[in-house]
């Protein structure tokens, strides 16, 4: 876990830049390696949570918000509670939701792998690009389950191995090196599968090497 804290605080000032492919050499960087130009991936995604959606949602692992602010700045109906490992990556979330004045947000340190939460808390349960980097992937999928409450929507995109050797390399020897990513990773099959298994209502698709997902606890 220390490795992983570490990983994310000696990049979390150049974060958002990378994420989203923020200037000419990062939309490139994210090209090579991932296969995906833009943010796109994720605006999508997030549409799948309606914006007067009333209930309560976990974004876990939350990161620096990036992704998900100009969302939560539509979900006014929402409580919603970032968590994350890494208080560097947080902070700048927490900051970036104040300086928007988003007052229905709470910004949590935590660990995916034992969350702070009674069982069926949650209404949804986000989860962006986490699971490459998650170092008990089982635990983080049984504890996100836990949280959720029946019928409740699980929706998430992370790098799942196997589509190209060239996005794989990268994986194995730049991000796993440097404290970002941990391994074992999952293919498309396998998460497939596995959601199908505890899950109702999957739609499953990716955009280069990211897998997006979306479906509801049974
Ligand atoms: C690539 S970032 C994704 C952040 C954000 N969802 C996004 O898409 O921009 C991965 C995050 O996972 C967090 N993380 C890694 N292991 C974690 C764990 N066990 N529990 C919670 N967060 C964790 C890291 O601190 C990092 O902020």
């Amino acid at each position: 876990m220390d490795k992983i804290k570490n990983g994310y605080k000696s990049i979390s000032n150049v974060y958002d830049k990378y994420i989203t492919s923020g200037n000419l050499l990062f939309k490139l960087v994210s090209k090579i390696i991932w296969g995906v130009e833009d943010k796109d991936y994720s605006i999508e995604l997030l549409k799948n949570i309606p914006n007067d959606f009333a209930g309560k949602i976990l974004d876990i692992p939350a990161g620096t918000g990036i992704l998900s602010f100009e969302k939560y700045k539509q979900l006014n109906n929402s409580e919603i509670i970032c968590m994350d490992y890494s208080k560097d990556m947080l902070e700048i979330a927490k900051r970036r939701f104040e300086n928007n004045n988003l007052k229905n947000i709470e910004c949590r340190q935590g660990d995916v792998g034992n969350i702070p939460f009674e069982n069926e808390t949650f209404d949804a349960v986000l989860s962006m690009n986490g699971f490459h980097a998650f170092p008990d992937k089982e635990k983080a999928f049984t504890e996100i389950k836990r949280v959720l409450k029946n019928n409740g929507i699980f929706i998430g995109c992370f790098y799942i191995k196997g589509i190209t050797k060239r996005t794989d390399w990268f994986a194995n020897n730049i991000f796993v090196k440097n404290g970002t990513f941990t391994p074992p990773f999952y293919t498309k099959d396998e998460i497939a599968e596995k959601l199908n298994r505890e899950y109702k209502e999957l739609e499953l698709w990716n955009v280069g090497s990211i897998l997006c997902f979306k479906c509801k606890k049974m």
